[in-house]
Formats: C-alpha cells, sequence, structure tokens
C-alpha cells in the first residue's frame, strides 16, 4: 500500500487515540500545553498545573484569553498567535506563589479534522537564565576589574616614572646645591686664615659660612625627614606643649627676616585659642616654618601673615585649629597649584636662584599634616595678588 493509500484517521479516533498517551504527558517534567486556534484549552499536564498553582478541571475548558495566565507583558491574542506561528519564545510567568518564572515555548501545530490544534512543550528556564545572568554579571565585574587594576597600574606606573625623574633631577640638583654653599664655606674659611683681615670683615666671613652651613643643614634634615615620611619611619611624639610659645618663637624668627625684606609681618589669634594643646609639637612647628618661610620667601613687597582660628564642637575633646598663612607675593600660577605638594617640584620660572630650596618643604608639610590628621592645602593663589595656605589641625584641648 503506499502512502497515498493510508486511510486519514477519524476524529474519534483521534480523540480516543490522544488517551493511550495522555499518561505519558502527564508524567513528563516539561510542561505540556494543548489548545485550539480559538484559545479553548484542551489539555494542561500536572507539570503545568503544578507551575501556575491550577487543578485540571479549572485549566481545561478555559480559554486562553479568560486570564493572563502566562505573561504580564504579552496579551492573550499576542500570545495565543504566536503559539500557532509555531515560534520559539519566552514570557515571563508568575508562580501562584507570586514568583516570576521564564518559560522557554517550543510549539507545534496540528490538524485534527478540520480544527487546527498547537501542542507547547514549555519547559522553566528560570535558573538556568539566573544562572546565564550571574555568569554574565560576573565577566563583567570582572572585565571592570581588570580594567579599573590596569588604569591604576598604569597610573601607578606612571607616577614611579615621574617621582624616578623627580629623584634624578634632585640628585642633580642637590650635588649643584650642595657645591654652591660648600665652595662659599671653604672660600671664606679660608679668607679667614689670612691674618691682615679686620674685625668687620671677619665678622662678615663668619656669618656667610653660618647662613651657608645653616643652609646646608636645612637641606639635609629636610632630605632625610621626607626619606622618613616615605619609608613610614616618621614617628609622631604628641605631648602637652604651649601653642602661644611656639607661635611666639615662630614670630620673633621670622619677623627678622621679615624686616630684613622690606615686608611686614603680622600674627592674628582668633578667639577662644587654647593656651596649650596636645599634638606633636615638633611637626606643628615645621609645618607652619615651611609655610611662613615660603610665604616670605616668594613676597618681594607688602606683607605676610599668620592667622589662627579655631572651630569648636560641643561635647567633643578634639577641636579643629586653621592655621592661614597669607602673602602678597608672586603666586602660583593656576596649572601649577596641584603639583606644589609634589616632592621636588618648584615652580623654577618664579624663583631666583638665591630662593631655591629642595623643592621638599609643602611635601614634607603635606605629609606631616596628614600623619597628624590634618591638612595643608592651598587655599588661592594668584599670580597679581599672592597666595594663602591653610594649615589644618585637629588637636586635643589640654589645661597645662
Ligand atoms: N607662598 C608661595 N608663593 C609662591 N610660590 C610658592 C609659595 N609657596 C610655595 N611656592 C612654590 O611651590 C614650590 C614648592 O615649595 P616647597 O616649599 O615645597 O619648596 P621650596 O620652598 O622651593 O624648597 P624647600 O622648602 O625645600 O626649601 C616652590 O618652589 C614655589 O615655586
Ligand atoms: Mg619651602
Amino acid at each position: 500500500m503506499s502512502a497515498s493509500q493510508v486511510p486519514r484517521p477519524s476524529k474519534k479516533y483521534l480523540a480516543m487515540s490522544l488517551d493511550p498517551y495522555r499518561e505519558m504527558f502527564e508524567e513528563m517534567d516539561d510542561m505540556i500545553l494543548i489548545l485550539d486556534d480559538s484559545g479553548m484549552i484542551e489539555f494542561a499536564n500536572t507539570a503545568l498545573r503544578r507551575q501556575l498553582g491550577k487543578n485540571r478541571i479549572r485549566f481545561t475548558g478555559r480559554n486562553l484569553s479568560e486570564r493572563n495566565y502566562f505573561d504580564d507583558l504579552l496579551s492573550a491574542e499576542e500570545l495565543l498567535k504566536t503559539i500557532f506561528e509555531e515560534k520559539s519564545f519566552i514570557t515571563r510567568s508568575k508562580t501562584h506563589a507570586g514568583e516570576n518564572r521564564h518559560l522557554d515555548w517550543k510549539t507545534k501545530v496540528f490538524v485534527i479534522g478540520k480544527k487546527k490544534k498547537a501542542m507547547a512543550i514549555i519547559r522553566d528556564m528560570t535558573e538556568h537564565m539566573d544562572l546565564q545572568k550571574k555568569v554574565e554579571d560576573y565577566t563583567k565585574n570582572l572585565q571592570e576589574k581588570v580594567y579599573e587594576r590596569t588604569h591604576e597600574l598604569e597610573k601607578e606606573k606612571q607616577k614611579a616614572i615621574e617621582l624616578h625623574q623627580a629623584k634624578a633631577l634632585f640628585l642633580s640638583k642637590m650635588s649643584h646645591e650642595l657645591r654652591t654653599p660648600l665652595t662659599a664655606i671653604r672660600g671664606y674659611a679660608e679668607l679667614l686664615e689670612e691674618d691682615e683681615i679686620s674685625d668687620a670683615d671677619r665678622k662678615q666671613f663668619v656669618s656667610v659660612i653660618e647662613k651657608n652651613a645653616r643652609g646646608l643643614l636645612e637641606m639635609i634634615n629636610e632630605t632625610l625627614n621626607m626619606i622618613k615620611i616615605e619609608q613610614d619611619r616618621y614617628q609622631i611624639h604628641e605631648k602637652t606643649f604651649s601653642l602661644c610659645n611656639l607661635i611666639k618663637h615662630l614670630m620673633d624668627t621670622y619677623q627678622v627676616l621679615a624686616r630684613e625684606k622690606g615686608l611686614q609681618f603680622h600674627c592674628q589669634l582668633g578667639e577662644h585659642i587654647p593656651e596649650n594643646i596636645y599634638s606633636d609639637p615638633i611637626a606643628v612647628s615645621q609645618i607652619l616654618t615651611n609655610l611662613i618661610g615660603n610665604a616670605i620667601k616668594f613676597t618681594h613687597k607688602g606683607k605676610v601673615s599668620l592667622s589662627v582660628k579655631i572651630r569648636r564642637f560641643p561635647k567633643k575633646i578634639t577641636q579643629k585649629l586653621y592655621f592661614y598663612v597669607s602673602d602678597t607675593g608672586i603666586g602660583i600660577p593656576s596649572h601649577y597649584h596641584k603639583r606644589v605638594f609634589r616632592s621636588f617640584e618648584q615652580y623654577l620660572d618664579n624663583q631666583s636662584v638665591h630662593e631655591r630650596g629642595s623643592g621638599l618643604g609643602l611635601a614634607i608639610s603635606h605629609q606631616l599634616a596628614k600623619l597628624l590628621n590634618g591638612e595643608v592645602k592651598l587655599l588661592t593663589s594668584d599670580t597679581q595678588k599672592g597666595s594663602t595656605f591653610v594649615f589644618s589641625l585637629p588637636v586635643r584641648i589640654k589645661s597645662a
């Protein structure tokens, strides 16, 4: 018998013929749905009923359009159309417990008698999709981390190169800077050996030798301090000390230097400035020395001032002191503002040879302030008007 001669099964036969398979469909882990092209549900297996929390009686015989069984976004008509187009698609369905599940649909249309029917095999893909999402998130996260780390490493590498260059520059400058005062010291020492020099000359030679020796010592001390800070070996020694005495000592020292340059130097203490504070007097003094020293060094006319204010926090033993050092000097160009705190950085365009230090003062002050839980910042600087630096310092106030 040829294929065309095979008799077509009757309607009744087909209806009955599903019965032997019904049990098999019922037992399947995948969800099975059979419906006609009007959306009438003819069969929904246990897995499907369990998933959507409906019993068989209430599912079978109902129309797809009666309720949004499968998808919040897809209307019943759209769902029916998609099923009968035999497309693979995914819906987002809510279980009776209110849980969102992703269902993957594979559909097949067949004709029984003159009626079109579709069978859908539906698989719950939620775990698979969650896992896929997790893998995607993890990959994205990993990519971001790799990108961030690469970026950090590039920055660190750039920093290391800059530091290396700055150190090389510093060493060549340092040997030059050491040679200049040493030559002066040697030269004037030789002059001192001569018999026929007046007392006035002798006094002047000794003063030059002293000034150069002081400069050398300062440079060496700064370098050693910076090395200690960089190697985390700098020790902060806190104790109770007189803030007023420290400021008075700074004023006495720098008043002389300011006067020599024809500058005014004022100090203003705000209200409630305590007599004694608990901090590291050497570090505090070094920071203020650097800031005031710079202000006088880079100011050729006008004035330099130190103003001290306090911010009090009621009920706390720690208060915050602010030291403002202002000058009417040569100022710092804006593109240089961020760089002044880097080691060995100097804006050489604005400096004459005798003004040049080692370029470590602000870097050391910045690091020391950090060790004291404070901060040194360049508040404003203008090449026409001068600069203001501020050093903020949290301190415990103690009576003597
Ligand atoms: N008050 C200021 N006015 C103008 N320029 C300043 C001022 N303070 C700092 N600078 C600029 O910042 C640079 C860095 O200052 P820093 O105190 O670190 O170094 P230095 O004074 O040159 O050397 P050192 O302090 O080590 O003797 C200075 O060389 C100068 O160019
Ligand atoms: Mg300095």
